[in-house]
């Protein structure tokens, strides 16, 4: 794997205008901000920090990867599900409202092997976007879906890229019900994996790579405060020691990280 990219930037808070907060399934929303001068400079593997309210309540944003950036359109976007509080707060956001917006966290991924297997569950495809992104051809897109439900989540995916391939647990659309039926073996040097998803999907790789776990990479999301490095509330213990998701990295290779233990 290539060196990491260019090192976190100072704090970055700004109130942004939301341009769009589609709902693309029951749960889940996609929603953009204008934003020029952050289209231009998002990598893959950025962060943004969205806070729900302009006031204190509730007080810490709520951490996203960046899921897009649209120089062209001046707007980023990140794909979010809504699992509590906050989350259900930013789904009740209309266009035009402005959001306090904290932008980029998070470093930046390396460049990853020659060739590249981007697979996601769910709201997990937020955290690979980008990356694909960036990589064009040379990352193939594997995003599983329960199915039924999920249309206009698959449909937002494919409008951005055409040669995502699409699996339905339900198999109601799609190229069928399991991406492990299509997912390549084995990994090398020359081709990794990267993944992001709930633990099950995580586990489930493990399993279907186990005897490549060096080529295996999870794109971890852990809770976070700061999102600067300095409250701990988002180490992970690696073989080689503790790591801050927000500043160190967020993505490990599966041998040097325990799962189950983190
Ligand atoms: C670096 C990073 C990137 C993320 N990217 C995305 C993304 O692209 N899309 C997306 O939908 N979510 C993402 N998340 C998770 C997202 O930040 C949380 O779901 C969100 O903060 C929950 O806010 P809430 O107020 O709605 O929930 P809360 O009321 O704070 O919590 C509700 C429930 O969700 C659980 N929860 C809260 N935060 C997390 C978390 N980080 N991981 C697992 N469970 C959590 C809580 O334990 C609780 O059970 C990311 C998290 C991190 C740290
Ligand atoms: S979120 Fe505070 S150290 Fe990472």
């Amino acid at each position: 794997m290539g060196g990491y990219g260019s090192a976190p930037r100072a704090l970055n808070d700004s109130v942004l205008t939301v341009a769009e907060n589609i709902k693309l399934t029951e749960k889940i929303f996609w929603m953009s901000f204008d934003a020029p001068e952050l289209a231009v400079s998002a990598r893959a593997g950025n962060c943004v920090f969205v806070y729900p309210s302009c006031g204190n309540d509730p007080m810490l944003g709520r951490p996203f990867a960046a899921a897009d950036a649209d120089p062209a359109v001046g707007r980023i976007s990140v794909c979010y599900m809504v699992v509590g509080r906050g989350t259900a707060m930013l789904s009740a956001v209309k266009p035009g409202e402005r959001l306090k917006v904290r932008a980029f966290t998070g470093k930046p991924y390396p460049e990853g092997a020659k060739e590249l297997i981007l697979a996601a569950g769910g709201v997990g495809a937020g955290a690979v976007l980008l990356k694909k992104k960036e990589r064009g051809k040379s990352a193939k897109l594997f995003i599983g879906i329960p199915g039924r439900g999920y249309e206009a989540f698959a449909e937002k995916i494919l409008s951005l890229y055409p040669d995502a391939q699409i699996y339905t647990d339900d198999g109601s659309f799609g190229r069928g019900n399991s991406m492990f039926a299509a997912l390549p073996r084995p990994l090398s040097a020359e081709k990794e994996l990267w993944c992001c998803g709930p633990l099950g999907f995580f586990d489930a790789m493990r399993r279907f790579y186990e005897s490549t776990p060096e080529h295996l990479y999870y794109i971890l999301e852990k809770r976070m405060a700061c999102g600067f490095g300095g409250c701990m509330g988002c180490v992970v213990e690696t073989s080689g020691g503790p790591k801050r998701v927000c500043v160190d990295r967020a993505i490990f290779r599966a041998d040097e990280v325990d799962l189950h233990d983190n």
